[in-house]
């Protein structure tokens, strides 16, 4: 099967299930990879489940889950692993995680975990741990060599501080734009490990990372930001072709920096909306320190959109199935960078919608 026929096959799948349910999925297509075997992965993240008492969750983050979990099942062909991009639990909440296990068994591909903030500060990944694993490791794929990252820590200083204060502590991280949120950062023990992984891995060899934060400094007011994200570029150039798929915020965001491509999953849960559209707080209007690349103008309910990622090509494009906004594609241009050459383009442009 050629790529271009690949695609139609995946986006007829994906149009078809849009229409019937708008669910945050991301599938990703490595068919045709130099050396690499075809096959398909989902990604899903950010569910949030959250503990109102006892065996109460907030029922529309559960069926945010429960809803793109039989989207995955019904995929065809079936990916043949699903990744959850992190944030599963809202509070860190041992229910919560266990939750969120319990619906994440019904998915018939294994899953692989990535760990987020919200899953991490109540006990230091403890709980998520014991359910899920190690919280960075490797594997390969059918040609591909993946990376799990846990990209949600912070400096040793602020975590002393709060050590024998774990609610606050957590709570001190959680909210968006909260004064006084310590920057994520990978930190220098797995930057070390990550050195030594990549010792073994060839030029060639198609690279995937699974992280929570972006692995870019984005936007800082939002906690979009990993502190030492250029260390981890610079371990990361040597190869042709990498991949960063990120969770966290909760929108849809693509980027390059070099030899890597970035993109973030969407979230099961809400969608966050873009800064340059929250209206309602114009004193603390956010601006971007590095604007970020996409297909502009989205909506704010994009986050809850259903993305097709095609690492086949030569440098990664997009398409998006979008929740009532017109469908996208982030190809590939003459200058060899991903654009949105219709709606990017000062004509197509529609103005921001003003919802908060
Ligand atoms: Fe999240
Ligand atoms: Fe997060």
């Amino acid at each position: 099967m050629t790529i271009d026929s690949n695609r139609r096959a995946f986006l007829r799948h994906g149009t078809a299930a849009v229409a019937a349910a708008l669910l945050p999925v991301t599938l990703v297509d490595v068919a045709q990879a130099r050396g690499v075997e075809p096959f398909t992965f989902a990604v899903l993240s950010d569910a949030h489940l959250q503990q109102m008492r006892g065996a109460e969750f907030v029922r529309s983050w559960d069926r945010g889950l429960r809803r793109a979990i039989a989207e995955v099942n019904l995929l065809t062909p079936a990916p043949d692993f699903v990744v959850f991009g992190g944030d599963l639990a809202h509070a860190g909440r041992r229910d919560e995680l266990d939750h969120g296990a319990e619906l994440l068994s019904a998915l018939r591909a294994p899953v692989r975990h990535v760990v987020g903030e919200h899953d991490y500060y109540l006990d230091l990944g403890n709980a998520w741990s014991q359910l899920f694993g190690a919280q960075w490791y490797s594997f390969d794929h059918k040609g591909v060599h993946f990376i799990v990252l846990n990209s949600v820590l912070t400096d040793a200083a602020w975590m002393d501080a709060y050590s024998a204060r774990p609610r606050e502590r957590m709570e001190a991280v959680i909210g968006l734009g909260q004064a006084g949120a310590p920057a994520f950062q990978v930190g220098d023990a797995q930057r070390a490990w990550l050195a030594q992984d990549l010792r073994v891995v060839s030029k060639p060899t198609p690279i995937v990372v699974l992280s929570h934060a972006p692995l870019q400094r984005l936007y800082r007011g939002w906690n979009f930001w990993t502190e030492d994200s250029d260390a981890v570029h610079a371990l990361l150039r040597p190869f042709d072709r990498v991949t960063v798929i990120y969770g966290h915020v909760h929108q849809l965001q693509y980027s390059r920096v070099g030899n890597i491509t970035f993109f973030s999953a969407m979230s099961t849960a809400w969608p966050y909306p873009y800064p340059e559209s929250y209206a309602q707080a114009v004193d603390v209007l956010p601006t971007l320190s590095i604007p970020e690349n996409r297909a502009d103008p989205f909506f704010e309910r994009d986050g809850a959109g259903w993305q097709f990622i095609n690492l086949a090509s030569v440098k990664t494009e997009l398409y998006y199935n979008l929740y009532n906004n017109p469908a996208r594609s982030v190809i590939v241009n003459a200058h060899g960078d991903p654009e949105d050459t219709t709606y990017a383009a000062a004509a197509g442009r529609v103005p921001s919608q003003q919802h908060y």
